[in-house]
């Protein structure tokens, strides 16, 4: 029988997660089923029950779930713990275990893909929402030299980064305090794309040779895209891949193996350009 698995969020009808672990399944020789279902957040304590009742393996998360859902898991591994957020829950038997691969998903991108290391650099982090939680702890765990967290106002990135403070070297700014500081990789953990707009930086953040990725893809990724490439940057890529490698840390908690990334990241950047 297959086992059974879904994506859940709101909205969710163009996520990609669906084709992303049928292909991963395949390739693992798993047989599988995969649903999309659109869950409305007060519906989310009544579907996660259900769905465990009726056998369900694994479940992804996206917005607007993955932090509430932490609070209904049974358990709560480490990366979800410190995130305060999840976007995978596998089946324990008396409920749901709550994971993060979000941020190793966003490092294996950078290191297994784009050859950027972290390790040593100045790291500029943009956004200080749901996103930017997400991959904090494991992007100091690759030891920068410093990590700058920034949003519009100090309140809330000074709050986020608080609670990241003994996991290594970070601290907040606002965009504008920003100037005269220069950063080796600027990260966009900003939802500002998806409304066709980029956060107001300082100009000069990127020091030479700089790279710029953004964890949005598609349409979202353009305004970051153009501001990088008005940088000068060195590299600039979008967060396809780091949807497919968080994905594939997903396939492995599942099934307990890790599936190849790089034909599927291939074969969504035939469908998706950039
Ligand atoms: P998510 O949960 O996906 O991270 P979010 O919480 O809605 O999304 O937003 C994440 C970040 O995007 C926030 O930090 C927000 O910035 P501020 O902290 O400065 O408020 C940022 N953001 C959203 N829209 C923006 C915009 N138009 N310009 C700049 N930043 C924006």
């Amino acid at each position: 029988m297959a086992l059974r698995f879904a994506v859940l969020g709101q909205p969710i009808a163009h996520s990609l997660s669906p084709q992303i672990q049928e292909a991963f399944a395949q390739q693992l020789g798993q047989h599988i089923s995969y649903e999309k279902l659109e869950v409305a957040p007060g519906q989310l304590k009544d579907t996660l029950a259900r769905m465990h009742a009726e056998g369900y393996t694994g479940l992804a998360l996206t917005l607007p779930h993955k932090v509430a859902a932490v609070a209904l898991a049974v358990e709560v591994a480490d990366p979800a713990r410190i995130a305060g957020a999840t976007n995978a829950l596998i089946r324990r038997d008396a409920g749901w275990r709550a994971d993060n691969t979000d941020g190793a998903g966003l490092v294996r991108d950078l290191k297994d893909h784009l050859k950027l290391g972290i390790a040593g650099k100045r790291v500029l982090l943009l956004g200080a929402g749901g996103a930017a939680r997400g991959v904090l702890k494991p992007l100091l765990d690759e030891k920068p030299q410093q990590l700058v967290v920034s949003s519009r106002t100090p309140w809330n990135v000074e709050q986020l980064v608080a609670e990241f403070k003994g996991h290594g070297p970070v601290r907040a700014s606002t965009h504008i305090a920003l100037k005269g500081f220069q950063f080796d990789l600027v990260l966009n953990a900003t939802s500002a794309g998806q409304q066709d707009r980029m956060p107001r930086i300082a100009a000069g953040v990127l020091a030479p040779g700089g790279a710029c990725y953004d964890l949005n893809y598609g349409q979202a990724h353009a305004p970051f895209r153009a501001w990088a490439q008005s940088q000068d940057a060195a590299v600039v890529a979008d967060g396809l891949g780091m949807l497919v490698e968080q994905a594939a840390e997903m396939a492995q908690l599942w099934y307990g193996r890790r599936p190849q990334t790089a034909p599927v990241l291939a074969s969504l950047r035939g469908q998706h350009a950039r």
